[in-house]
């Protein structure tokens, strides 16, 4: 329903007035100019009540609408003046508040609840980024942003679907000063004469992430068997044939952490559940992680393994994983 409609659903049919009208008529004279004022004041009572109703439901329903699209409740938040400006110092702010607390301040990975998580939070400035779109490893800004509002479940790193998009941008340009910046304390550790500036322009470089992938096209028809046969011949020795990851348990990331090759039958992704997501992450590996991507990969077996990854998904979780 519009606002208009509800405002205009005030109407100045008050049968109060009226009656307050017949009564000053009987006891007053000359009784028109009673009739004129009264019937003045009527309007006017009405036409306030119409306009403080139309604004009063104009806020609730705006706040309604803004609560149901996304959880945004009624808090201070809500109406953030700063929601949606995107800047680094907006995000350092989001940052320290939200983050730091397991990436600890400087991003290094050491916040105070770092220590009992495995996989350990992210050290922005010497980590890999596991999830992403380009060749180079390194993230854009906007795979940055994705993976904040995305999370990393199973990981312990949460979605945020309560960020607003500006903060979620400002976010990830906090993540990339933040790896900056603890490439050239690292940089001036090692070599403290070394000038400042052309560590940063060094920094800055290293985290260039490149050109996007663009992923080879989509055959018309899906071959399932296709599929099946690629997973088994590329993928089994660590997913299993079954697919719940179980089997080996020699593997290790970056951090020398052992982690098992992910569970395909819980269809849960760190990096998205969309066909484009899982075929992103077979063409590209997960950096960090034993995981090695398949760059020369055809359409026909990427895209054939993509639909048979997804038949690995039980029924349980296939609901989440279908979109
Ligand atoms: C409860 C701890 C926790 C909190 C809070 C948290 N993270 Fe994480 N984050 C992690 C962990 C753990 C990982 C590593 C996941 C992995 O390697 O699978 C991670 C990974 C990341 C990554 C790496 C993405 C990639 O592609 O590898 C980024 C970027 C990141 N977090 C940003 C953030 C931001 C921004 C916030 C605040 C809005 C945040 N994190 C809050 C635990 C946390
Ligand atoms: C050398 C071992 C290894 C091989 C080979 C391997 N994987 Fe993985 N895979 C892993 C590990 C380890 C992870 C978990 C990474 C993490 O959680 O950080 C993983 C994670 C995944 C994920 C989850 C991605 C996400 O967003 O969370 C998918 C999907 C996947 N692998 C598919 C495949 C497919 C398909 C193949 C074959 C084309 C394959 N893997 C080959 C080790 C392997």
């Amino acid at each position: 329903m519009s606002q208009e409609t509800i405002a205009g659903s005030v109407t100045c049919d008050s049968e109060e007035v009226r009656a307050g009208q017949n009564d000053e008529r009987l006891s007053a004279t000359p009784p028109n100019r009673w009739i004129l004022q009264l019937a003045g004041a009527g309007l006017a009572i009405c036409v306030g009540t119409a306009v403080t109703f139309h604004y009063t439901t104009r806020g609730v329903l705006a706040r309604a609408a803004a609560a149901a699209d996304g959880g945004a409740v009624l808090t201070a938040k809500a109406v953030d003046p700063m929601r949606d400006v995107v800047s680094l110092e907006h995000g350092m702010g989001v940052y320290a508040a939200n983050c730091a607390t397991c990436h600890g301040p400087g991003g290094l990975g050491d916040g105070p609840q770092a220590a009992s998580l495995i996989p350990r939070p992210r050290n922005f400035s010497g980590g890999a980024f596991k999830v992403g779109t380009t060749r180079s490893g390194l993230p854009t800004d906007d795979d940055l942003a994705a993976a904040i509002r995305h999370g990393m479940l199973p990981a312990m790193m949460p979605p945020w679907p309560q960020l607003s998009d500006g903060e979620v941008k400002s976010l990830a340009l906090a993540v990339r000063h933040l790896a900056v910046d603890g490439r050239v304390a690292d940089k001036l550790r090692r070599d403290p004469s070394f000038p400042r500036e052309k560590a940063e322009a060094m920094a800055h470089g290293a985290l260039d992430s490149g050109p996007v992938i663009v992923l080879p096209p989509r055959p018309p028809t899906l071959d399932l068997a296709r599929g099946k046969m690629f997973y088994e011949t590329n993928c089994a020795a660590c997913h299993d044939p079954d697919g719940r990851g179980k089997l080996r348990d020699d593997l290790v990331d970056n951090d020398e952490n052992p982690i098992t090759a992910r569970d395909l039958t819980s269809g849960v992704f760190k990096g998205g559940d969309s066909p484009d997501d899982i075929a992103m992450r077979i063409v590209r590996g997960i950096p960090g992680s034993p995981m090695p991507g398949i760059p020369t990969i055809t359409g026909e077996d990427l895209w054939s393994t993509v639909a048979y990854v997804k038949t690995l998904a039980k029924p349980a979780s296939a609901a989440t994983s279908a979109k």
